[in-house]
């Protein structure tokens, strides 16, 4: 069926093709029973990139992810590859793709569905219930900062370096999408930095405070990311929106991810800013969890993040809330039902594939949408 909701698919290495397949049954079941129906298109990035094309994404790929309403990627990386060059390493792809889209606000939610808060490398009650968002900035620090390099000193001694570098603007476009997080959710906005030891932090405190008075309904704190990794893993509930740096956000998010169970249930969304005139956003969705290459291809991958990436993409580029939610009951039952694959298998449980994972979805989503 024709459609005006472009899709690009960009499932790229390791377990991304396997798990990316079992939403591609979602959207054909969509298209069936619910009667959307989405224009995909499907792309190289990373790894499988560079072995057909020679990079790890090609302009075209580059153009056509700047064109559609949305991207859904999978994940990259693997041994393969991890001997070229740096600058040719399948990783430039996706940073290229966030920094050309100006994917700005990355969106990870880190939610503890009722069946796995016993999946959790902590206790049942410190995560059961858990719902938090951590907002990472995607496109600055010292991820892309200038100046960086590996130089030669005189003294014949090599020194790698990075600049972490944030402008009043780029940090006060992510604290207000944090604090505009915060307003629809429980009220509250931590912003996490390192104001006691770099001054990119003391400027990142300042930003934030002194936008806060726009959002009076937002209760604003400030915590140091050391001691955020520690509140994170002894209590997590206190937060409801973490706003952090690239570099912060991606280890806090890891890290949160064990809240949940496992690396292989949190979902992300990746968006650029709105177009005033058209309403448009670019965005990208991702799960968290890389390629996991040492099980990809065995069919043992958990589908669930990227089954929930897929949720978000209908939230937060289509406006389809009642899909999205649709799709989150139906992980929530499989769940419930004690359906699991490796990764979230409790000792005696008995470890299903990835596509018994996607069938099983399926049969839940029939039920809920009968
Ligand atoms: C992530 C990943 C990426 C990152 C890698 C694959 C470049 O760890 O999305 O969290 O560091 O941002
Ligand atoms: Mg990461």
């Amino acid at each position: 069926m024709a459609s005006n909701k472009k899709l690009l698919v960009l499932p790229g290495d390791g377990i991304g093709p396997e798990v990316v397949g079992e939403v591609r049954r979602i959207v054909d079941w969509m298209d069936q029973r619910r009667h959307v129906s989405f224009d995909i298109s499907e792309g190289l990035v990373g790894g499988a990139s560079i072995d057909a094309h020679g990079t790890p994404l090609t302009d075209e790929t580059m153009a056509e992810a700047m064109n559609v309403d949305a991207v859904l990627f999978g994940s990259i990386g693997g041994p393969k590859w991890e001997t070229l060059p740096f600058n040719s390493q399948p990783e430039r792809g996706l940073l290229r793709l966030r920094k050309e889209m100006d994917l700005f606000a990355n969106l990870r939610p880190a939610m503890v569905f009722d069946a796995l808060a016993d999946a959790s490398s902590l206790k049942h009650e410190l995560v059961a219930g858990l719902d938090i968002m951590i907002l990472r900035e995607l496109t600055g620090g010292v991820y892309f900062g200038e100046p960086r390099g590996i130089e030669t000193l005189p003294s014949g001694e090599r020194r790698g370096f990075n600049t972490q570098s944030y402008t009043e603007s780029e940090i006060e476009r992510v604290a207000r999408v944090g604090f505009e997080l915060a307003q629809k959710r429980n009220g509250k906005l931590c912003s996490v930095e390192k104001a006691n030891v770099m001054e990119s932090g003391v400027l990142w405190r300042e930003v934030v405070s002194s936008i806060a008075g726009d959002y009076p309904d937002v209760t604003l704190s400030h915590m140091y990311a050391d001691n955020c990794a520690m509140q994170i893993v002894r209590n997590p509930k206190q937060f409801d929106v973490i706003v952090t740096d690239n570099l912060f956000g991606d280890i806090l998010s890891d890290c949160a991810a064990m809240l949940t169970g496992s690396l292989g249930m949190l979902p992300s969304a990746s968006l650029g800013a709105e177009d005033p005139t058209t309403g448009r956003r670019m965005a990208l969705y991702e799960p968290v969890h890389g390629s996991a290459p040492d099980i990809a291809g065995q069919g043992k991958a958990n589908p669930l993040a990227e089954v929930l990436s897929f949720a978000m993409l209908l939230r937060y580029s289509f406006d389809m809330g009642e899909d999205a939610d649709i799709i989150e009951a139906a992980v929530g039952n499989v769940l419930g039902a004690g359906i699991r694959t490796a990764d979230i298998a409790a000792p005696g449980q008995t470890a299903i594939s990835t596509s018994e994972m996607g069938t099983a979805l399926l049969k839940e989503l029939d039920k809920l949408a009968a």
